[in-house]
């Protein structure tokens, strides 16, 4: 059993962790534990009743309050704040009953109703009890006649034990540099990291790991947590002045408000944390195999060796080049061609087209399904970009419907790369795409649709919102997964990429929709090994798709580089027809011999053995469920001469298995690989891919 009521409240359990909460004296919702799983339901300590430290710090304050709300003295960054009819802002929430859902994931449902008003708040959390995670929600409900104005309402609050000395690790970057791991101490104050963008975006991921300090891949304890939300969104880790350290994740509350009717509830995105008493390696597995398990429509089926033609022919696609391209596609063993922007009425460049999603006719004059037909006929399925959200000025779309952008009348509307957003938060917008994607789907033999989004937002109003317009924040989002689910119910067997601009949009959210995403519009390899490292900590290979392009032939082997995308979901992106007939053989090899490991890389369990930020001689090892094989991948960049590589020491074998490293001579125990290692040799800008085998037993 997962769940478990005792005297002293409840107790989640999943595999290996534990998760305590109860009422304490005062009859507030408190947080008791969350840590390594203990023996038995009655060992986890009882709800605290931390004592008022002065007049300024009443005792409030010092409580790990479950779902804390602005209210009374408790001065902490709250989780619900909201305003109701009479004017009155603070949310006294107070425990009513629980409620226990059993099933494959279990559920706890705790009740809190306001004192004084007919607001109920419902906290959710559900047991991931294989993968040891906790996922959890919450839900207002407007139980009176007036409506409730909800100016923050997050996921959760995940307390630390109690303490301060925590060090943060968590993701941040920019436009083709996304997805740099940073790691820092947490100190007294609170430590915002968010988007406002409306979209996911670069520059930071809702994910976050914190350690004491000292933990590295394989060890130490680690509280980690991620939010499935592909919009505005917000964690705060506070360090508070009584030596206490939590970290709530949720909607950003930024410009946000949302009115809550007589009757109607409001539902936060679900976010999901986890403990590790074995570092952050093991941190990462336990989002790779949620990711997998649960949310991807795909789970974990092996991902297509694609083709893509952005780098090759940019806005110039037509039959001839893209069919040109497939043909030597084809021959290299590709399986899925993918024909990117550039393809649709109007599209001769950026400043044109969007919006308007039908085959434009100078470029295709008898359609897509001719190109489509020969790329089949090649032995390969067919892809396409769209990027639904958007139009440019100039294209029909807009010419019609100027006003179903995201604007403020009196306010200029400005334009990134040329474009508006559509506000696809409105129910006409939302039919035009599901339509008009619908009908390219139903029309056309398409395998795989790669979903961009190139811009942030601007001037974000919606002038005739049917309740406050602050609301945009959410109903957009819930806008956007409306249409692309509509669209993926409709057609199943299609693949979707998820891609803004790069990694603007990957979250735990998206990847209920999509299976893929386009981690980065940067396909330099050096720069794609840290951007890899950051992507890792949260999803799997399988989700991580990785072109080797044109960038870095004049100092890197085409082996490096097909080497760093093998470790993901592999795609070339490189002018074919420029590579030669030399190149592109030695890419078939390459492709063969990803084909031949790529089960492991998408299905198995990924160590970083040494990371590419740290150190210019880096290692990334993926290891079959099974533990029957595996997979080393290492890369030098530069490191001056004379330098000795320092060992390798593999993980995730079997101590007691013996097996065969590629490249060296006989068998060894699993635990002789970990314990003792092994040493590479690589040059300046060398790479290796070595299979492990488990040897024959006797
Ligand atoms: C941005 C994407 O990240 C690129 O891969 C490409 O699809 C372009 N958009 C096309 O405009």
């Amino acid at each position: 059993m997962s769940i478990h009521t005792t005297d002293q409240g409840w107790v989640l359990e999943t595999a290996t962790t534990g998760y305590a909460l109860g009422l304490n004296a005062a009859g507030l919702l408190t947080h008791r534990y969350w840590g390594r799983r203990l023996t038995s339901p009655d060992d986890y300590p009882p709800a605290p009743n931390p004592l008022a430290w002065a007049s300024f710090n009443s005792a409030a304050q010092s409580t790990p309050e479950e779902y804390p709300g602005y209210a009374g003295e408790t001065f902490i960054d709250p989780c619900i704040k909201v305003t109701f009819a009479d004017g009155v802002r603070d949310v006294v929430l107070r425990f009513e009953s629980a409620e226990q859902r059993d099933g494959d994931q279990p559920e706890l449902r705790i009740i809190l109703r306001d004192t004084a008003y007919p607001l109920r708040v419902t906290l959710h959390y559900r047991v991931h009890h294989a993968h040891d995670l906790i996922e959890r929600w919450a839900t207002a409900t407007n139980e009176g006649d007036a409506p409730i104005s909800i100016e923050r309402m997050l996921s959760a609050e995940w307390h630390l034990p109690p303490g301060s000395g925590y060090r943060l690790s968590h993701l941040t970057g920019r436009w083709a540099d996304e997805m740099n791991l940073r790691r820092e101490p947490l100190v007294q104050g609170l430590k915002v990291l968010e988007s406002r963008r409306i979209n996911t975006s670069h520059h930071h991921s809702p994910w976050f790991a914190i350690d004491r300090g000292a933990a590295d891949e394989d060890s130490g304890q680690v509280w980690f947590g991620a939010l499935a939300w592909s919009g505005n969104w917000k964690i705060v880790a506070e360090v508070t002045d009584f030596d206490t350290t939590r970290v709530k994740i949720g909607l950003n509350d930024w410009d946000f408000a949302w009115r809550l009717g007589a009757g109607e509830q409001f539902v936060t995105p679900s976010s999901f944390a986890g403990y590790s008493d074995a570092g952050f390696g093991k941190a990462s597995r336990s989002f790779h195999d949620l990711v997998r398990a649960q949310l991807l429509p795909h789970g974990d089926a092996v991902r297509q060796v694609l083709y893509n033609s952005w780098e090759a022919t940019l806005f110039d696609v037509d039959e001839r080049s893209q069919v040109e391209l497939a043909r030597l596609a084809a021959e290299m063993g590709v399986e899925l061609f993918v024909m990117d922007d550039g393809w649709f009425h109007g599209r001769t460049s950026d400043r044109a087209g969007l919006g308007d999603w039908w085959p434009d006719a100078v470029k295709f004059p008898s359609g897509l399904s001719p190109l489509i037909a020969q790329v089949n006929a090649l032995g390969m399925q067919f892809g396409l970009w769209v990027e639904p959200e958007m139009v440019n000025p100039d294209s029909e779309l807009y010419r019609a419907h100027p006003d179903w952008v995201i604007h403020f009348p009196t306010r200029a509307r400005t334009e990134g790369r040329n474009q508006l957003i559509l506000n696809v938060a409105r129910q006409d917008v939302q039919g035009y795409l599901i339509d008009t994607i619908d009908r390219l789907l139903t029309e056309h033999n398409i395998a795989f649709i790669k979903w961009d989004m190139n811009r942030s937002v601007s001037e974000p109003g919606w002038p005739d919102a049917p309740g406050d317009q602050r609301e945009i924040w959410v109903r957009y989002v819930q806008g956007l997964y409306h249409i692309w689910g509509t669209l993926r119910a409709r057609h199943p067997q299609v693949i979707w990429q998820s891609c803004s601009g790069g990694g603007a949009r990957a979250d735990l959210g998206i990847l209920r929709l999509a299976d893929q995403i386009w981690a980065s519009d940067n396909t330099e390899p050096t720069a794609r090994l840290q951007i890899q490292e950051g992507f890792s900590q949260v999803f799997p290979a399988s989700t991580m798709e990785s072109w080797v392009t044109d960038m870095g032939p004049e100092y890197l082997p085409l082996s490096f580089r097909f080497h760093v995308s093998m470790c993901g979901s592999l795609g070339v992106g490189g002018h074919l027809v420029h590579w030669g007939a030399a190149r592109r053989a030695e890419a078939a090899g390459l492709i063969a011999l990803y084909k031949a490991i790529r089960h492991i890389v998408h299905q198995g369990d990924m160590y970083r053995l040494r990371s590419p930020h740290d150190h210019a001689f880096s290692a990334v090892q993926y290891v079959s469920k099974d533990k029957a094989e595996g997979v080393l991948f290492a890369f030098r960049t530069h490191i001056p001469r004379p330098a000795n590589l320092p060992p390798i020491y593999l993980r995730g074998l079997d101590p007691d298995a013996r097996y065969e490293v590629e490249g060296f001579a006989g068998a060894r125990s699993g635990r002789a690989w970990m314990e003792a290692g092994l040493t590479l040799e690589l040059a300046d800008f060398g790479s290796t891919a070595r299979r492990i085998t488990e040897a024959l037993r006797d």
